[in-house]
């Protein structure tokens, strides 16, 4: 006890027990300098000051502490307010830090609950540790976060986002538009059911014909959320990937393969995700994306031809027989 005052103090622990210097959990200060830290002529009437205590409580803590750690640019609005009793009893306490209770419970206290408990939980969010990721006071980053790269604190950063390709959030760790960290009731803490499209927009995606896995919501089957050593997050490269669907041998090992086929270049007929056209297809004039329309309006040796009739004649892949005609 600071000189001077220990007999005043130690009286005061005389009827105020609880507060008996030396007790487990009782704020240092009271140890070092005894209750006139806080409160001055206690007992003496009229109470000049609530509680008599030295300042308003808003004013009593920062006092001494006000360094870093309440001083970043973003603050929870309960410190800033300088609402420190709420959370902290400024006497003595059997939990931590002089913590009024501990979270999550003193967090459920003003957060709603229900976001932290649904189907699927996060575990570090489920059993409690929300100052593994969140700071109490204030911090650098949004949303109180103790880190730009807290999720990499517990899972595998190059798991994630160490190959050639990235997807724009994950780069810009905006992990939240995808997941959400503390309980979901999707699978993999998901935020939405139609996820791709809480960004893409669905427009994209819809025509004509819609290729059958857009249409059934599987973009993973040919695309990765996070990152890939293939562009486009590709799962696999083109053709490749459309044969993990279809027969292989329908595009290769006949006589005459088309260009385009022979040289795996799908999409430059097909869009992947949808058409304007049938068959998943920007135009119905598709040949002539290629072939001069010129060739094909009666004049030359080829028979004047609507684009749409090609296909009558030509099959667009592969034939047996010469000029990839359907019969001899
Ligand atoms: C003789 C016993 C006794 C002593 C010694 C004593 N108190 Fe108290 N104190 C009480 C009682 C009884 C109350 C009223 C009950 C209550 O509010 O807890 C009280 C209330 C208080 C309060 C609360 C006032 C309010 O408005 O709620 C403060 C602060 C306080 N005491 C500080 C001190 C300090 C500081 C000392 C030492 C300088 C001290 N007391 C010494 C008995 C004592
Ligand atoms: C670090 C500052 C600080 C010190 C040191 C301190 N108090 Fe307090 N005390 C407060 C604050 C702030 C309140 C008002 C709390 C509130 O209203 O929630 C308070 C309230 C009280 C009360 C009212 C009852 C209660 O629990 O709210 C009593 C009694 C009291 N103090 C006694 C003491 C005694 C005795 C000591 C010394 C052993 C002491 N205090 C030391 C800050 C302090
Ligand atoms: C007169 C100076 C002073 C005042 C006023 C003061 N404290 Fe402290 N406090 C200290 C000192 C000294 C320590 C011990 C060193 C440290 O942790 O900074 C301490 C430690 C703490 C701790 C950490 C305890 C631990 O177990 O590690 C908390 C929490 C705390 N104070 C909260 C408060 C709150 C809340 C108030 C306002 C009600 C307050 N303090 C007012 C000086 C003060
Ligand atoms: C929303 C609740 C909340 C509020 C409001 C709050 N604190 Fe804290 N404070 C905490 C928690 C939780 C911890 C424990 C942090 C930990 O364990 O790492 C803490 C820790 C502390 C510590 C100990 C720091 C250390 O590193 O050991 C001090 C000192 C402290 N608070 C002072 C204050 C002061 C002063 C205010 C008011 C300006 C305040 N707190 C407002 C929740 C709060
Ligand atoms: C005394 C009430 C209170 C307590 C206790 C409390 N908070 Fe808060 N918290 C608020 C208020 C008020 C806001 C700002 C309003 C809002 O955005 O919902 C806030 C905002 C936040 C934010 C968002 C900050 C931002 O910049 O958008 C986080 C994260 C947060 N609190 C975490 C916690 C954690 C973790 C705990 C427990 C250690 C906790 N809070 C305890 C009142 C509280
Ligand atoms: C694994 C890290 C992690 C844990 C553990 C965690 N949070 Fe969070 N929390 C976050 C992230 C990341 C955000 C930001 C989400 C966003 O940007 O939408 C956030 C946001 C918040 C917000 C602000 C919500 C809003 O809509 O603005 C509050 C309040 C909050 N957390 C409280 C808590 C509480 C209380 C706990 C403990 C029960 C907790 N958090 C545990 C990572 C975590
Ligand atoms: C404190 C450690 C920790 C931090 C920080 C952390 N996680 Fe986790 N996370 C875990 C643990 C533990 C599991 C469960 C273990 C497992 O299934 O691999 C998990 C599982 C997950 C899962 C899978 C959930 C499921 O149902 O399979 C996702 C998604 C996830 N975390 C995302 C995140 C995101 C996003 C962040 C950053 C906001 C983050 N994690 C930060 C520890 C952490
Ligand atoms: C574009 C949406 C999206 C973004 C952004 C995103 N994820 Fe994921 N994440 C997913 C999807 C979808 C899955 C489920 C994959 C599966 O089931 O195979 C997943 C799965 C996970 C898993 C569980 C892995 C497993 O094998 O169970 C973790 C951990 C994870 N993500 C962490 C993160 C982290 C950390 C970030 C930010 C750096 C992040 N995610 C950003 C969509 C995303
Ligand atoms: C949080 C917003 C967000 C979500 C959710 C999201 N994306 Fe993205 N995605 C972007 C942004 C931003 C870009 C980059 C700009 C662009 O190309 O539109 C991008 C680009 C892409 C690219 C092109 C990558 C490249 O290297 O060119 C693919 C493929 C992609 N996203 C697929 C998906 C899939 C599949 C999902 C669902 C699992 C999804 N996205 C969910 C924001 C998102
Ligand atoms: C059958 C496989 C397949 C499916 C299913 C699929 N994609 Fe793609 N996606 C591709 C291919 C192949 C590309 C590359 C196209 C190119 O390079 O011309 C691509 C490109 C993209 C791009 C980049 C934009 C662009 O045109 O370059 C985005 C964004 C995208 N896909 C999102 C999605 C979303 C969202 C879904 C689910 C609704 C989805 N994809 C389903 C195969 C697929
Ligand atoms: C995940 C499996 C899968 C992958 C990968 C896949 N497809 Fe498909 N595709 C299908 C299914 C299922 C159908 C519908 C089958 C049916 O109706 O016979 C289909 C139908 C088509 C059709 C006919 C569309 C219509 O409107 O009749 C075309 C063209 C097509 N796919 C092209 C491709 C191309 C090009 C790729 C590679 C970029 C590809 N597919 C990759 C599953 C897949
Ligand atoms: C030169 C343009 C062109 C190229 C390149 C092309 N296709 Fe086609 N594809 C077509 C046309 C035109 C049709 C519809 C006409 C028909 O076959 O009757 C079609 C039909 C399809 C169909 C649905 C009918 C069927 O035969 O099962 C699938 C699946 C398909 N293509 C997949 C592919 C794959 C996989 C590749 C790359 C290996 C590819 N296509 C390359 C033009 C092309
Ligand atoms: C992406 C460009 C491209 C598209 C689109 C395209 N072709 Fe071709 N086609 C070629 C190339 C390159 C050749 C080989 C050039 C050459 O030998 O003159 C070729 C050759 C042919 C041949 C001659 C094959 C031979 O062995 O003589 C026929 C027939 C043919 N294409 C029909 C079509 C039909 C029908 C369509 C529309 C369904 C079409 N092409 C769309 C690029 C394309
Ligand atoms: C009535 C059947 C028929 C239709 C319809 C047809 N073709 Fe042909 N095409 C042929 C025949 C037969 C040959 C071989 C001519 C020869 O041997 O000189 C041929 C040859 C070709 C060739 C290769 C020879 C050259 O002239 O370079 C191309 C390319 C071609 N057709 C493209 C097309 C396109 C594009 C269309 C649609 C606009 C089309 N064909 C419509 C029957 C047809």
């Amino acid at each position: 006890m600071r000189e001077g005052s220990g007999f005043k103090d130690r009286k005061c622990a005389e009827c105020h027990r609880q507060f008996v210097p030396g007790t487990q959990g009782l704020h240092p200060i009271i140890d070092s300098w005894g209750c006139d830290a806080c409160h001055v002529d206690a007992h003496t009437r009229p109470q000049k000051r609530y509680k008599w205590l030295v300042a308003d409580p808003q004013e009593l803590c920062v006092r001494c502490h006000a360094g870093k750690g309440f001083k970043g640019p973003v603050q929870h609005a309960p410190a800033k307010m300088r609402l420190c009793v709420t959370c902290h009893d400024p006497h003595v306490s059997a939990k931590k830090k002089l913590l009024v209770s501990e979270p999550p419970l003193l967090c459920f206290d003003c957060h709603k609950q229900e976001a932290f408990f649904r189907k699927v939980r996060h575990s570090p969010a489920a059993d409690g540790s929300c100052l593994d990721c969140h700071l109490p006071h204030s911090g650098d980053n949004p949303k109180l976060l103790v880190d730009k790269k807290v999720c990499f604190n517990c899972h595998d950063e190059a798991g994630i986002m160490g190959k050639k390709v990235i997807h724009a959030p994950v780069k810009a760790l905006r992990c939240a538009g995808c997941h959400d960290p503390h309980s979901s009731s999707r699978e993999k803490l998901l935020v939405s059911d139609k996820l791709c499209f809480t960004c893409h927009k669905p427009e994209a995606f819809q025509g004509v014909s819609v290729h059958y896995p857009v249409k059934s919501g599987g973009c993973d089957s040919c695309h990765q959320p996070h990152q890939s050593d293939t562009p486009k997050l590709l799962s696999e490269t083109v053709p490749g990937l459309c044969f993990t669907c279809h027969d292989e041998t329908e595009f290769k090992g006949k006589k005459v393969v088309h260009y385009p086929v022979a040289s795996g270049e799908c999409t430059s007929c097909h869009s992947p995700h949808a058409g304007a056209a049938p068959f998943l297809m920007a135009t119905e004039k598709i040949c002539f994306e290629c072939h001069d329309e010129k060739e094909f309006d009666g004049t030359g040796k080829h028979i004047k031809a609507d684009p749409r009739w090609c296909v009558g004649c030509h099959n667009p892949h592969q034939s047996d027989n010469g000029h990839l005609l359907r019969k001899k």
